[in-house]
């Protein structure tokens, strides 16, 4: 049998894959105990020739998101499932898969290889941070601190999405990382941004851009604070585009980003639902679905 553990950001989502995938859901008991300890237990029993996959996106909360997806992955193990993998929608501390400054870890490593001890295999991602530069393709697997990573693919959904709403569009990349991900797509307008390492602050080279007339498309993996939109809603701008949809696959919009982003100009707003909220237009269910099928 094949058994599909909800992580608690992610109880809609895993619902869905369930029922596209009919694999069968376990759910979890969960208090804190006073003192903030986490404690989970798994509500029916797994055989033995179990296979288990544990599916949560770790934010919000990521700490307490990533350490329950630890202990549910140990209870599968310990209860003697066969095998036990993770699907993590979106994954936080993927943006930390280098050493960027003297004194840093490597915080991407630090999880893969906790997720590693508490008995997952392998992780099902999607549009991973740190995978991105190969992503043209709609799948990608590498292996990073002994654990098989494969990131899918979610922008030819909501690019599909985007670009039956809108009349005349113009896909725009807002940092040169985006370009080869959204260059199947057609033609790609890229940004130059950069963003300071110390303050975050974000900055881009000012120039006129041919989107006169046009709507711009702006494709990202993530919308964090909104720093990144905002900057290429206000350089576009300048050049006169009929409209500005901004999309990601993960949208966390902390702190009230998508308000600011429609103070800025920004008309449309749409993200996947590896992170549930308001703008979850575009599902990823069928092709987590998919993608376990054939595993
Ligand atoms: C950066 O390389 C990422 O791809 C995103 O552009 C960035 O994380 C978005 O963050 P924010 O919304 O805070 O600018």
């Amino acid at each position: 049998m094949t058994i599909l553990i909800p992580g608690a950001n992610s109880a809609k989502l895993a619902g869905h894959v369930a029922r596209l995938s009919k694999f069968n859901l376990v759910n979890a008991e969960r208090k804190l105990f006073p003192d903030g300890d986490q404690y989970v237990r798994l509500t029916k029993e797994i055989g033995g020739g179990d296979d288990v996959f544990v599916l949560g996106s770790t934010w919000p909360n990521q700490d307490s998101a990533l350490f329950e997806l630890m202990l549910l992955a140990d209870a599968a193990a310990k209860s003697g499932a066969k095998t036990v993998r993770a699907i993590i929608p979106y994954m936080s501390y993927s943006r930390q898969d280098k050493k960027f400054l003297e004194g840093e870890p490597l915080s991407l490593d630090v999880i893969l290889r906790a997720l590693k001890s508490a008995g997952v295999s392998s992780i099902l991602t999607i549009d991973s941070h740190f995978m991105r530069s190969s992503s043209m393709e709609a799948i990608t697997t590498i292996e990073r601190c002994g654990m098989e990573i494969t990131s899918l693919s979610a922008y030819p959904l909501l690019l599909e999405k985007v670009t039956s709403m809108v009349k005349r569009p113009v896909i725009i990349a807002p940092d040169k990382s985006m370009e080869a991900p959204l260059k199947k797509f057609g033609e790609v307008l890229v940004i130059e941004k950069s963003r300071d390492r110390i303050t975050g602050k974000v900055s881009a080279v000012e120039k006129l851009y041919p989107v006169d007339g046009k709507d711009v498309v702006l494709v990202d993996d993530m919308i964090s604070a909104g720093g990144t939109m905002i900057k290429a809603a206000q350089l576009l701008s300048k050049s006169n585009p009929a409209s500005f949809t901004a999309c990601c696959t993960h949208g966390l919009f902390v702190e009230g980003a998508d308000k600011r982003m429609i103070d800025a100009g920004i008309t449309r707003i749409v993200s996947t639902d590896t992170i549930e909220g308001k703008y979850s237009e575009v599902s990823v269910a069928q092709i987590i679905a998919d993608a376990i099928l054939d595993a």
